[in-house]
């Protein structure tokens, strides 16, 4: 499905990055850091964070997704080290990344337990974990996200999920979100911060 979505010349969330990542990249720390981008899809995440001068991964799915991420990289001059991955199944090296970023990463229920475990494993100790997603409530609008509930965490969910790291925000909240034609405006979103201790 992403790669059908994504064979377009266009870039379906745009190519500048999320706004909830612009407003809190500064918890990331001083660049050079090691950062995964968790379903990166074209890379308009990865390689913002790149360009700030950061050692990025964007893992996704979709190779045609990341095939344009890679073209994104060259265009501004950024590297970007890309992993082709399924996070429902994919295991990362313990205590590999300074920052761990996941935007409107949306896989099923039963394979988030799986990422949620590898987010904690894949942070370094003080390490922050940086995630905006859809929650269910978005479900019915037609502004942009997943089509079933299935797909979408709640804060709840995610405090549960990660109650052993430093949780510094944990909100549901409705925004503006216009990002690409992919999110095309009001939106039901989960924003979440944590660190590793
Ligand atoms: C809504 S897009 C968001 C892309 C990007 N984070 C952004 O904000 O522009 C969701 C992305 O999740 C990826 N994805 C969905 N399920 C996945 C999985 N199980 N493993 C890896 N990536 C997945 C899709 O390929 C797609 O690129």
């Amino acid at each position: 499905m992403w790669d059908e979505r994504y064979s377009t010349d266009d870039y379906v969330y745009g190519t500048e990055p999320n706004d909830f990542l612009r407003e809190q990249v500064a918890l990331i720390g001083e660049a050079p850091k090691r950062v995964l981008c968790l379903a990166d899809g074209e890379g308009r995440n990865g390689v913002y964070l790149a360009g700030l001068g950061h050692w990025v991964t964007s893992v996704d799915a979709s190779s045609v997704g990341l095939r344009k991420a890679a073209r994104l990289a060259e265009h501004k001059g950024v590297a970007l080290t890309i992993l082709n991955a399924d996070l429902t199944e994919h295991e990362f090296v313990p205590a590999s990344f300074d920052a761990v970023v996941s935007i409107f990463c949306h896989v099923p229920a039963a394979g988030r337990p799986h990422l949620h475990r590898q987010v904690i494993r894949a942070l370094k100790p003080g390490g922050v974990l940086i995630l905006e997603a859809y929650t269910p409530d978005q479900v019915p609008r037609n502004t942009g996200g997943p089509d079933t509930p299935d797909r979408t965490p709640t804060a709840a969910e995610l405090d549960a999920a990660f109650a052993e790291l430093e949780i510094a925000l944990s909100r549901e909240c409705e925004r503006e979100v216009i990002e690409g034609r992919g999110h095309t405006g009001p939106g039901c979103v989960v924003q979440f911060i944590a660190r590793k201790r």
